[in-house]
């Protein structure tokens, strides 16, 4: 059994595919990995190991030949392949939705509604400038949280956790979920609005929704024309989420006070105004960037291979419905 893997992953996770006796290629180069490298390494592989930055579509999988079995994506989100596709082919993809991994991007998310509400990285340039001249009563004002409203745009696993952590700082939590969820409401004091409601009414909103035809450019002309005044943006989910030409526009019409951001519209490209504004904090797409995520990421992506070219159904299968249908 073949395996190609798109880019060297940190951690020994790899070894165990060799273990098993499986033929391991891993792409040379410390980079993403271009399409004729893909299409070349992938070709009569029965898995590949893909990170987020790898486009896998029907004609990719085609390329790779009958044999190919699973897709294992290094990550959370999967809108870099074609599910579609895939389950049309029988081929399983995989993710690695681990508690490490989902705790790490709530964790980051609060770092920035941290940053954002108390300025800490203007107010770090500018003790570094030299502009501190001892304290000063008006510098670098910010916003208490005790009491504001944190609007959850999808209480999934990873906005579940985040909003669990705004119990701590006694804020009020609105949230977005296909049908409301009683169950989270006891337990985490959040209250179901629609997506207008919650824009209207919080003075963070923190997106948290996968991308799909549906999310993409969720945020838009129309819906930042419907957040609070003065209110603040954090994105921790997927770039395209946000339309990112209407932030500028927000940010510059003060619609928004400011906005977090991890991952960008058109990575790794960011717009010239985002970059420049100070009222923007930005993070190179480092949500999941902790040891343990990352370990755990490794650790779940090799046992879908091992468990899948074994014959066993590997844990989080994307579209469950391709296990009766599957390659064998
Ligand atoms: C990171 O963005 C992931 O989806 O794991
Ligand atoms: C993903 O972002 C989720 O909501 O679980």
């Amino acid at each position: 059994m073949k395996i190609f893997v798109t880019r060297k992953i940190p951690g020994d996770h790899l070894e165990k595919l060799k273990k098993e006796g499986f033929e391991v290629a891993i792409s040379e180069f410390n980079r993403v990995i271009t399409t004729e490298g893909l299409l070349e390494g992938i070709k009569g592989v029965d898995a590949i190991l893909s990170l987020l930055t790898d486009k896998i579509d029907g004609d990719v999988m085609d390329a790779a030949g009958p044999q190919l079995k699973l897709i294992s994506n290094y990550a959370v989100g999967f809108d870099n392949i074609d599910i579609e596709a895939a389950t049309k082919r029988g081929i399983i993809v995989c993710n690695t939705p681990s508690d490490e991994v989902n705790e790490a991007v709530a964790e980051h998310t609060w770092a920035l509604i941290l940053a954002l509400a108390r300025r800490i990285v203007e107010a770090d340039e500018a003790t570094r400038r030299g502009a501190y001249r001892g304290w000063e009563p008006d510098i670098f004002l910010g916003t208490n949280l005790i009491g504001k409203t944190l609007g959850v745009v999808g209480l999934g696993r990873i906005g579940s956790m985040v909003a669990r952590r705004a119990q701590g700082y006694k804020m009020n939590v609105l949230y977005t979920k296909n049908s409301p969820d009683p169950d989270a409401e006891r337990e985490l004091g959040v209250k179901f609005a629609s997506l207008d409601e919650l824009l209207a009414n919080s003075d963070f909103v923190s997106l948290h929704v996968p991308l799909t035809a549906e999310t993409r450019h969720m945020m838009d002309k129309d819906t930042f024309a419907k957040m609070k005044k003065g209110s603040y943006l954090i994105n921790t989910a997927r770039g395209q989420v946000v339309d990112e030409r209407a932030l500028v526009d927000a940010l510059a019409s003060a619609q928004i006070a400011g906005a977090a951001l991890d991952v960008f519209d058109n990575e790794p490209n960011i717009s010239p105004e985002i970059i420049a504004d100070q009222k923007v904090i930005t993070t190179p797409h480092i949500a999941s960037a902790t040891r343990e995520a990352r370990d755990k990421m490794g650790e779940q992506a090799v046992a879908a291979i091992i468990d899948t070219l074994k014959g066993v159904k590997p844990q989080n299968i994307v579209d469950e419905k391709v296990w009766d249908i599957r390659r064998k």
